[in-house]
This record gives structure tokens, sequence and C-alpha cells, in this order.
């Protein structure tokens, strides 16, 4: 068969800018252990199939994802939920933010009054799993504590259904999610709101905010098991390393490992006050760069929620021209829609130009990400905000 393009996994391996020929079953055995899980064939370029009839001629989608969630009403276009999604982050700022001044003041906190919020972020997220995430990736620096919040919250839902969890673990993760950081209402605001880096004694006291917010949330009565576990050990790593338990693997459930990634990647896509946010698709990669923080299982299926190139992310296409991706393609990880602006041919910005590189007959494609450090492009986040608002 003649491999047109992989999708899934790529961390592991190094084929998926590349199309080639398969020519025997050696070939196939080293595909088949690479770690790839999905591969796209090109029936015309093959040697022992006859393309089926109604098959387009390009190109036809090996197996479905293994672990196609059954719950989720797919198809709602992200046009479609951004408004609602909209809709939901407005009322999730009320929320947040007087659950956080409840918290500072001393008060339980009713968990209580944030279900029906969880409950629309998982409606949103089963909609369009992008379009309430890529909201929330417009945030300044002030509005990062419940931005972060709702994000981790949209993220966690998206990665369970992707894991396929059930219905209520789902619900689960997006409150555990939701509530995580809670125990940083009460570590002292400056320390948080630091324009530099933190000294070890700063950071010593904001290592404390796991279990001060575990602690917090007993108080307030609640009881969900995964909640719970969710603000104690979301900064446990893999490698034991991690704290406030420095719990080995082993003892890490998969809701903290989930919350791990989540929560690290908002953090570092976002602009903070002592570091501006990286860019999305050098985020996931430098993620699965680091040994022995996340679960690497859990990690490759958090890239197949938000793309290998997520929303935001800069990158470099075939004909030189560079873009921003604004929306992902479910079926192709490798094919967003792009928004092109500039010519490193001519070293000029263009009149943006959106293509989908889905569209066959679009005659462009992704050949790498591109460092944004490389440029000056002040505007990169109007480029796809606009795209969304
Ligand atoms: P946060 O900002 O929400 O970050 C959550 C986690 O994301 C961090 O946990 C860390 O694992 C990851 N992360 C965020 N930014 C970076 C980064 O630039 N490089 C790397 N390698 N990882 C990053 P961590 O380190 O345990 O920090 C917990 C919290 O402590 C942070 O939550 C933040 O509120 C605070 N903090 C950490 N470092 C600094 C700092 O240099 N300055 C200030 N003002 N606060 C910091
Ligand atoms: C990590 O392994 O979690 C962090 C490593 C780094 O910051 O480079
Ligand atoms: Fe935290």
């Amino acid at each position: 068969m003649f491999v047109a393009s992989v999708d899934g996994p790529w961390l592991k391996h190094n084929l998926w800018k590349t199309r080639f020929l398969v020519k025997d079953g050696d070939m196939l055995a080293r595909l088949k252990s690479s770690g790839v899980e999905q591969i796209w064939i090109d029936l015309s370029k093959g040697m022992d199939v006859a393309p089926p009839k109604d098959s387009r001629p390009a190109s036809v989608a090996a197996p479905a994802p293994e672990s196609a969630p059954t719950q989720r009403k797919r198809g709602g276009s992200m046009a479609d939920e951004l408004d609602n999604a909209s809709q939901v982050l407005k009322r999730s700022k009320e929320a947040v933010t007087s659950l956080f001044n409840e918290a500072r003041m001393g008060n339980a906190v009713n968990t209580g009054d944030c279900a029906p919020l969880v409950n629309d972020i998982v409606d949103s997220v089963d909609h369009n799993a992008n379009a309430l995430v890529s909201l929330c990736r417009l945030k300044t620096a002030d509005e990062y504590t419940y931005m972060h919040s709702v994000s981790v919250c949209a993220l966690m839902v998206s990665l369970g259904r992707q894991l396929g969890l059930d219905d209520d673990t789902v619900r689960d993760a997006g409150m555990a999610g939701l509530l995580h950081d809670l125990g940083k209402a009460v570590m002292p605001q400056d320390i948080i709101n630091k324009p530099g880096k933190l000294t070890d004694e700063e950071f010593t006291i904001i290592k404390s905010h796991p279990v001060r917010g575990y602690e917090m949330l007993l108080e307030s009565g609640v009881d969900n098991e995964r909640v719970l576990d969710v603000a104690r050990h979301h900064h446990e790593r893999m490698d034991g390393k991690g704290y406030p338990d420095f719990l080995p693997a082993d003892k890490i459930s998969l809701i903290a490992r989930m919350s791990a990634v989540c929560d690290v990647y908002d953090a570092v896509t976002s602009d903070r006050p002592y570091k501006a946010g990286w860019d999305p698709a050098e985020s996931v990669s430098k993620m699965a760069s680091w040994e022995g923080h996340f679960d690497p299982k859990v990690l490759q299926t958090f890239i197949k929620t938000i793309g290998i190139y997520p929303v935001g992310s800069l990158v470099r296409m075939a004909s030189g021209k560079l873009g921003v991706v604004v929306e992902q393609n479910a079926a192709k990880l490798t094919a967003p829609k792009v928004k092109l602006f500039f010519s490193t041919k001519s070293g000029m910005p263009f009149e943006p130009k959106l293509i989908d590189l889905m569209d066959p007959l679009v005659n462009d494609r992704i050949v790498a990400r591109e460092p944004p450090e490389n440029w000056s492009f002040g505007y990169l986040n109007d480029l796809w905000a606009n795209h969304i608002t």
C-alpha cells in the first residue's frame, strides 16, 4: 500500500511528514511497531486492491480511532458552537471568580453551584471540542486564574471523551479541572502575580497550594474522590519528582495524570505576569520531550484532541508561506484550517487568506511548525481571534 499520510501519535516516530510505499511484510511490521495508530493510504498508488466504486480517488481513511467515543454528538462545526461557548465562558467568569473570592475569605465553597456550569461546559465540548478551548486561549494575564480553571475543565472533558471514559467520569473530570487550583486562592497574591522568577522560598510556599486546595474542598464537604484527587495530585510526576506527595507512577491515578497534562498545556500556552505564552505546537512538542513528567499515552491522546498543530500555532507551508492554525479538522490532524498571511519568499505579509487543508483543491501542506520567536509578528493572536469572534 501507499501511505499518503500518517496521523496519531507522532511523538515516537518520524513518519508523519513522509509519503511512502510499503513494499513488504517487513516494512509493514516496522510501521506497525512504530507506534502509529492511523494512516491514510492512497489506493490509486497501491498494488493489490481495486478502489471501491464510491471512494474518492485520492485517499481513503484507514481504521477509525480505536477509542471512538460513543456518547459524543459529533459533527458540530466550530462556527456553530462559538456563540454558545462564549455565553458559557461569560457565566464561568462570574461563577469561578465568586468561588475563588469565597475561598479567599475563608468561606466554604459551594461546588453544587458549579455543577450546572460543568454540565454546560461538557455540552459545549461535546458539540465542538475546540470552540471553548480556543476562546479560553484569548486570556490576558489578569484573567488567568478563572480562564485557566475553565480551560483545564474543558480540556479534561475533551481528553476524557477521547479516552472513552463514561459520562459520570467525564463530568467529574470537568469538575476536577475547574477546581484543581482552588488552593491558589489562598496563596499570597504578590507571589502569584510576581513578574519574575520565584525564589526557592516563594516556590516552597506555592507548592503548598495542592494540599490547601484539597483541605478547603474537604472542609466544604466535597466528597467526590476524583475532584479531591486532582486538587491534591495535579502536580505529581510519573518519575516521582512531583509534589506534594512525591507519588510513584503506579500511585498516580488516570485522572491525576490527565490533569497534569491539561494544566501544564494551558499554563505554558498562556501569557503570564512572569513570561509570554509559548506557541501551541511548540508547547506540545516540548511537553513530549520532557522525560518522566507525563504519562506518554495520556499525552498522546491529549494531542489527538487538540491537534499536532493546535489552534493558534504558527506553521510553515510547502509553498514557503506562513500561516496561523485557526481550526482543527477532526478527521486529519495534519490538515487543519490555516490563515496564511506572510510570504517567506518575498519577506512580505499579504492580505490574510483562509485555506482548508482538507480541501482537495488546495495545493499546499504544512511542512513544519515555525518558531514565532524567529519573527516579530505582534498580531498572531489577532489572525485567529478574528476568525472566531
Ligand atoms: P501555573 O503558572 O498555573 O503553572 C502550572 C504548571 O505548568 C507549573 O507547575 C509547571 O509545571 C508548568 N509550567 C508553567 N510555566 C512553565 C515554564 O515556563 N516552563 C516549564 N518547564 N513548565 C512550566 P509548577 O512549576 O509547580 O508551578 C506552580 C505554580 O507556581 C504556577 O502555576 C505559578 O502560579 C507559580 N509559578 C511557578 N513558577 C513561577 C515563576 O517563575 N514566577 C511566578 N510569578 N510564578 C511562578
Ligand atoms: C519537566 O520535565 O517537567 C520540565 C523540564 C524543563 O522545564 O525543561
Ligand atoms: Fe496547580
